[in-house]
């Protein structure tokens, strides 16, 4: 699929992964909507990239349901391109040192991240099936899964779960939406330098980059933006989850 004057709806993409894909695709040519819990953010990569954003939840159906049809509204056409880069990184072990189990965490990761993700897969589907054909296809959905959907570290039992849910719907969705010529792909990205990684302390950075065979740094949000772009414009790329991780395996901790 083109990128060049398509509707495209990036989720998150007021920080970091999704940042860098708005900021890519617009660059490209496309009409971006950012949709992002965070509207003050949101507005502000719109506005530097010429784009719309829109404040909600993705956790919350009715909320995206009316950000998808607002998206749809600003551009007469509904997006083409949807990327999900919503997401929280939220880290718990299953009972604590205390001994306190952590149910409450495990729901709101699931919420978020799965449950987002699907939430805005379903409600832009439904808006694209009735479009016309771009040449042989409607659209395109990414969603981010993460390398600890193979690989989850201790405490990563919520956040892998999540993550791992996204890489498993990939195909099912792909097959699903085949019908309708919508491609459903998913990235599992390693570790990438966005304000979710640097709240870690540096010595954890630092143990993490030792772990990354090559090239053996954080990876940069435009090396997600350009996967991103790659899957859109390789019409052959359905129903797989592509890791984007310079050969790294997480370590148990
Ligand atoms: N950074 C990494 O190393 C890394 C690695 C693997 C996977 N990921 C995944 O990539 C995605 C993006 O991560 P990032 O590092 O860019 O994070 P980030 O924190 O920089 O950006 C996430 C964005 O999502 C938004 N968001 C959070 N919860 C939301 C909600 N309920 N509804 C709508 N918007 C919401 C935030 O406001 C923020 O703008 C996440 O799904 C994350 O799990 C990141």
């Amino acid at each position: 699929m083109k990128i060049d004057g398509t509707p495209a709806l990036v989720t998150g993409g007021g920080s970091g992964l999704g940042e860098a894909t708005a900021r890519y695709l617009a660059e490209r040519g496309a009409d971006v909507t950012i949709l992002d819990f965070d509207a003050d953010r949101a507005a502000q990569v719109a506005s530097e990239i010429g784009g719309f954003s829109v404040q909600a939840d993705v956790g919350d159906a009715g909320e995206v349901a009316a950000a998808v049809t607002a998206a749809g509204a600003r551009y007469g056409a509904p997006a083409r391109i949807v990327v999900n880069c919503a997401g929280i990184g939220l880290a718990a072990r299953i009972i604590n040192r205390a001994g306190d189990v952590s149910t409450e965490l495990f729901e709101r990761v699931i919420r978020v991240n799965l449950i987002g993700t699907y939430n805005v897969m379903s409600y832009a589907s439904q808006a694209l099936m009735t479009a016309p054909l771009l040449g042989e296809e409607r659209g395109v959905i990414i969603n981010t899964a993460s390398a600890a959907y193979q690989d989850g570290q201790v405490g990563q039992s919520a956040y892998s779960a999540s993550k791992g849910g996204i890489a498993a719907m990939c195909l099912p969705a792909a097959r699903e939406l085949a019908r309708s010529g919508i491609r459903v792909m998913a990235i599992a990205p390693g570790l990438f330098n966005t304000p979710m990684m640097e709240s870690l302390p540096e010595e954890v950075t630092a143990k993490i980059v030792a772990n990354i065979p090559f090239p053996a740094r954080l990876g940069d949000p435009d090396e997600y933006a350009l996967m991103a772009a790659q899957i859109v414009e390789n019409p052959y790329l359905n129903g797989e989850t592509i890791r984007l991780d310079g050969a790294t395996r997480l370590p148990p901790r």
